[in-house]
């Protein structure tokens, strides 16, 4: 039986990160795939010794050529660059358009019936990027942040509520950066609204810090970007696809008057299954939340055309 075939481009700390994850769940052919020749092959064989301590057999292809990613279903693209401290997701902007642009062209030439699950930022500009390059149907492009964002949002909950973060049910909705609307109404804690839990000054600060939740890590680490959460966020998402979980969850989509909101991709809460974006489903906002959605939106808005003119440069 044909086992089901993903490619992750980039096989830096979010691509490593995510073959491993995968490779974990013995039963895929990963490719992984990179400009930098000599690192996708190496993780690749390391990887596959790996499997005889942990007990997988998954097959890991690690290559620089993209005939070998050939018939994936599903293509994760973490290829550009991360941030360095103190550069805004913006400032990646332009490097980032140009990589994911030749990414998008090489892969759709030899799996053109593939899901796309964009990574790179800034991240919903470069989804944009990875729709109108492709030419796919906009439910094959799908961009991840929000399962990120909701996963730190719950976490700082969990922490400061000494709780199992497996009591939170946190959603993050908007475009990934500085702007990003977490929605403490739709936030429960074991079925209880989070505003019943804490007072209003202690999630403000829990808001803030989640809006703030790649930079804290940024300014950490120094050298680069969050990668563990990124790859754990990005391989829920392939395991949605892969396996037709139907999963709801935040996802970058392409927003078509959804949100009030035309044309851009943006974080929303969508049902997530074997065709990529099944359903988007359009939760009740506040005129507050709406502003703020309607606020990270103009931001990715500006972001996309800027991205069009550099794509329409050619
Ligand atoms: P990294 O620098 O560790 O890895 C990036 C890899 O892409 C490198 O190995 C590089 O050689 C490769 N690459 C560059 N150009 C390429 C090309 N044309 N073709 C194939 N491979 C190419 O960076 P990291 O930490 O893995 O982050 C990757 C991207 O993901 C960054 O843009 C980062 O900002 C973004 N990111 C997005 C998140 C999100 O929530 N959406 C979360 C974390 C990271
Ligand atoms: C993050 O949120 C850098 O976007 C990346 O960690």
């Amino acid at each position: 039986m044909r086992r089901q075939k993903i490619t992750i481009v980039g096989a830096g700390n979010v691509g490593g990160s995510a073959a491993q994850r995968l490779a974990e769940k013995d039963g895929y052919t990963i490719a992984l795939i990179d400009i930098v020749e000599g690192l996708p092959q190496g993780k690749a064989l390391d990887l596959a010794q790996a499997g005889a301590v942990c007990g997988y057999d998954s097959q890991i292809i690690g290559t620089n050529d993209y005939d070998e990613t050939a018939d994936s279903d599903v293509v994760v693209i973490t290829s550009g660059m991360a941030r360095k401290p103190g550069m805004s997701r913006s400032e990646l902007l332009e490097k980032n358009t140009k990589i994911v642009r030749s990414v998008v062209q090489e892969i759709v030439k030899r799996s053109p019936s593939a899901i796309l699950v964009i990574v790179a930022n800034p991240l919903d500009a470069m989804t944009h990027v990875a729709y109108r390059v492709s030419g796919f149907p906009k439910e094959r492009v799908v961009g991840m942040a929000g399962v990120l964002d909701s996963a730190r949002f719950s976490t700082f909950i969990a922490q400061a509520l000494n709780v199992s973060v497996h009591n939170v049910h946190a959603m993050v909705l908007g475009g990934h950066g500085d702007a990003m609307v977490p929605l403490v109404r739709y936030t429960t804690v074991s079925g209880r609204p989070v505003d019943q839990w804490m007072s209003k000054e202690k999630l403000d600060d829990i808001v803030t810090r989640t809006r703030n939740g790649g930079a804290e890590i940024v300014n950490l680490l120094k050298t680069g970007s969050a990668y563990y959460a990124p790859a754990a966020s990005a391989v829920e998402m392939v395991e949605a696809i892969i396996r037709d979980e139907r999963k709801v969850i935040p996802c970058a989509a392409l927003c078509e008057g959804e949100y009030g909101v035309k044309g851009i991709y943006m974080g929303v809460p969508v049902r997530l299954g074997k065709n990529g974006v099944e359903e988007i489903l359009e939760y009740d906002l506040t005129p507050e939340e709406k502003t703020a959605f309607d606020t990270s939106a103009q931001g990715v808005r500006e972001l996309c055309k800027e991205v069009d003119r550099i794509l329409d440069a050619g």
